[in-house]
């Protein structure tokens, strides 16, 4: 946050004109959010809503999905991605990763059963899932693709952005975000039905028109609103932070890679899958371990040695400990918890064929990664001789505990 985001900030309060669609001197700040955001991904559609789980919400309802559907959602996550489906009556299903820590396409097509509508492939931790062959896979298997690039703002597959490989794509532009404005999130898709049905759930279950009056009569997209709509405050923050986006990814993917060339090289640890190093937006480092001990031995020594960030529970931490990405670290998804008195959407006769496990075991290949595999984020303020101390950290963290282990 700087002077630019000040400025904007103070424009808007003294345009005394905060609500996006009508005011005494609107300056149309979120409609611009909108068209520079489209044109940065390079979609015709994008829908700024109030946050990441707003756009999931909208995006699923755009989609049309309720009970008797089954959606396809990984191991690691964030909570909100499953709340989104059972919120709407649907019932999670739960696919394995691999070493990209984003859906395995070959798990994926073992979980698709008659009741499959789709599948919600999140862009994890700064970089990509495998999402062509996602793609593939959905439309082979005839099943929506939900991108959730809400970690992964920015990033992109040989110069494609993610976000424009599915038939919709969310984002959140929250605090812990590449681009934020505190709270904030966006619907995107060149589906222009999708789109107006976007417009019309983020909203008050209307579509609007070029001037922004309500269509009462577009029958494609009507139905109920859930009152998401972004303000104009915020959308001034998130165009300043829109054209800084590139160097703040620029200085994280510097920052990553300096660190993961000395990772490389050392025997005792690898790093992710990464499918395009070029589009990765660098915000967090994964490192691989060979057992769990190792790996809580290496990040409690580098915690000792002051390589954190505030807090130190989202910014250096072995993956199984990060809270609610990791499947069974959701009580109310463990228990089956429902969204009402009667158990919905887990006890509604449309359901009633899907019922699955979500306890620790359901995805085992991502038990096994997630008890050995440490999660660093990667500020992009970081300087040269911060770089030099992290690795340092790594060296001396290593040697701790590989000698002895390994001689
Ligand atoms: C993968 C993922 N999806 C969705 C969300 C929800 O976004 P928000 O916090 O803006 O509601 C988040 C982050 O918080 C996230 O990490």
């Amino acid at each position: 946050m700087g002077e630019e985001e000040e400025e904007a900030a103070l424009r808007v309060c003294r345009s005394k004109s905060l609500y996006r669609y009508n005011g005494m001197n609107l300056l149309k700040e979120t409609s611009s959010f909108e068209a520079e955001f489209a044109e940065f991904l390079g979609v015709p559609y994008v829908v700024a809503v109030t946050s990441g789980t707003a756009a999931l919400h909208t995006a699923l309802s755009a989609l049309r999905v309720g009970p008797g559907c089954e959606v396809i959602v990984p191991a690691y996550m964030w909570v909100a991605v499953i709340a989104a489906v059972v919120n709407l009556g649907a019932i999670p299903v739960l696919a394995d990763i691999d070493e990209t820590f984003c859906l395995d396409p070959t798990d994926v097509e073992r979980k698709i059963t008659p009741r499959t509508v789709g599948m919600i492939a999140v862009h994890m931790s700064g970089a990509q899932a495998d999402i062509v062959r996602l793609s593939e896979l959905a439309q082979r298997r005839g099943i929506f693709l939900l991108e959730d690039c809400a970690q992964c703002v920015g990033g992109a597959i040989n110069g494609r952005r993610v976000g424009t490989f599915g038939d919709m794509a969310i984002f959140s532009f929250q605090m812990n975000k590449n681009m934020s404005s505190g709270e904030a999130g966006a619907v995107v898709t060149s589906n222009e039905v999708l789109y107006r049905r976007s417009v019309a759930s983020h909203d008050v279950g209307y579509s609007r028109s070029s001037t922004d009056e309500l269509l009462m009569d577009d029958h494609e997209s009507y139905g109920w609103g859930r009152g998401g709509r972004l303000d104009e405050l915020r959308a001034s923050i998130l165009r300043v932070q829109l054209r800084r986006l590139p160097g703040t990814i620029a200085r994280m993917h510097h920052s990553k890679y300096r660190i993961r060339q000395w990772i490389e090289t050392h025997p005792g640890v690898s790093s992710r899958r990464v499918v395009d190093p070029s589009g990765d937006t660098g915000c967090f480092l994964i490192t691989i371990f060979p057992d769990a001990e190792t790996a809580h031995a290496v990040n409690d020594r580098l915690r000792v040695l002051g390589i954190t960030s505030v807090s130190a529970e989202t910014s250096n931490v072995i993956l199984e400990d990060y809270g609610m990405h990791i499947y069974y670290n959701i009580p109310a998804l463990v228990r089956k918890v429902g969204t009402d008195n009667r158990g919905s959407p887990w006890t509604l006769a449309e359901n009633q064929d899907s019922n699955y496990s979500y306890t620790k075991g359901a995805c085992p290949q991502a038990d096994n990664l997630f008890e050995r595999s440490q999660l660093l984020a990667i500020p992009s303020c970081l300087t040269g001789s911060d770089e030099d101390e992290i690795i340092e950290g790594f060296k001396e963290a290593m040697n701790s505990v590989f000698p002895l282990r390994y001689a």
